[in-house]
This record gives C-alpha cells, sequence and structure tokens, in this order.
C-alpha cells in the first residue's frame, strides 16, 4: 500500500469511529464555538458553591477545550471531563500531556454513571434529547447548591437563575442553573 493510500485509509478510520460514536451517543463532538464560551464563562461566579473544593464535571468533554479553559479558571477545584468518543477523548488526553494541568482529568465513561455527590459545577453542551434523562440524572445525584451551566438546550422543567444570549450567529442560549431541590 502506498503512504497515500494509507494516509486515506487512516482518515477514513478516524472519521468512521467519531460518526460511530456520535450515533451512539446521539451527540457529535461540536466544540463550543469561543463567542459561546466567553459567554458562559461570564455567568459564572468567581468562587463556586460549596465549603470544600467540589469538583467540576462536564458532561462529554469534546476535544477538551471548555474542560482546560474551567481548569485554568478554578485552579484549586479539580476538574473532570467525560468523554465516550475515542478520538475527541484521546486529543483531550494527548492535549493534557503536552499542557500538563494538575487539577484536569479526562475519563473516557458514560457521564451518567459519574458520581455527581461532590461536585459544585457541572457543564454541558448535549442534544435535546439528552436533557431530558440528563435532568432526572442531576435531580437525584447533585447537591443542592451545586450550580449546572448549559450551553444552547435547557433542562426542563428547571427554573433558571440567569440565561444569556451569546453574540454568536445563533444568539446560542446560554443557561445558569442551581440544584435546589428536597
Ligand atoms: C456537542 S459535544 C460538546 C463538547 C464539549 N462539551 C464542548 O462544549 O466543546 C457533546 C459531547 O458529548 C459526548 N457525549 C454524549 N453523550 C455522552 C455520554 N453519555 N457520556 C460521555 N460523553 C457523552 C459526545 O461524544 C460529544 O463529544
Amino acid at each position: 500500500m502506498t503512504a497515500e493510500l494509507t494516509a486515506v485509509a487512516l482518515a477514513l478510520a478516524l472519521i468512521g469511529l467519531i460518526v460511530f460514536w456520535s450515533l451512539k451517543t446521539g451527540s457529535p463532538p461540536t466544540p463550543t464555538s469561543p463567542s459561546v464560551r466567553r459567554t458562559m464563562m461570564a455567568l459564572l461566579p468567581e468562587r463556586l458553591p460549596g465549603h470544600h473544593n467540589g469538583s467540576i464535571v462536564e458532561l462529554g468533554s469534546g476535544w477538551g477545550g471548555v474542560a482546560f479553559a474551567l481548569a485554568k479558571r478554578y485552579p484549586l477545584h479539580p476538574v473532570i471531563g467525560y468523554e465516550l468518543s475515542i478520538i475527541p477523548w484521546a486529543v483531550s488526553r494527548a492535549r493534557l500531556l503536552v499542557q500538563p494541568q494538575a487539577n484536569l482529568n479526562f475519563r473516557k465513561t458514560d457521564f451518567m454513571r459519574a458520581n455527581l455527590t461532590e461536585s459544585a459545577l457541572v457543564i454541558c453542551y448535549l442534544m435535546p434529547e439528552t436533557m431530558v434523562p440528563l435532568a432526572d440524572r442531576l435531580e437525584r445525584g447533585l447537591p443542592n447548591g451545586a450550580l449546572v451551566l448549559c450551553n444552547t438546550f435547557a433542562l426542563p422543567n428547571w427554573r433558571a437563575l440567569d440565561q444569556v444570549n451569546a453574540p454568536d450567529m445563533y444568539s446560542s442560549p446560554v443557561y445558569l442553573y442551581e440544584k435546589n431541590s428536597p
């Protein structure tokens, strides 16, 4: 096989893996745009809730860009990115080798199985269908007072503390919630 054919076969395999995991999770690894990321960061408080340095959890961390930004902004909080899609997960792990960040970790695990009981902040950019089981999961697993920050899709039946639209071409909404239920 020539070098060109090998490169094409490799590229197709990588694309195939990304498509496979997008179909399996129902969500392609589309990264949050810089404009929406800035809007999200601006909504977050300087200090996160809770007496201890609770974890920051990104549900579906994609290529890792948001998780890196959170880890730099909140160096005293452990940041965990959960990602099932193997290529974005591998890229974020590789990035961590090149740019070590002591409080950041990426796990190739289904976020529905994540332990959220010590979390101060959960952040996500998913699909509308995923928000329904996720709302239920957060109601059961997240401590009261924890914050939830959602890009574009709202949590059904949760009342947002704040909602702003990013200055991008879609006016993407960003929602900030506080878990507050018995
Ligand atoms: C739209 S992307 C957002 C990536 C990143 N959060 C960002 O904002 O740049 C959503 C990601 O969630 C991942 N995902 C969806 N369901 C998942 C699950 N149950 N467990 C782990 N990752 C999941 C997908 O693989 C995809 O990479």
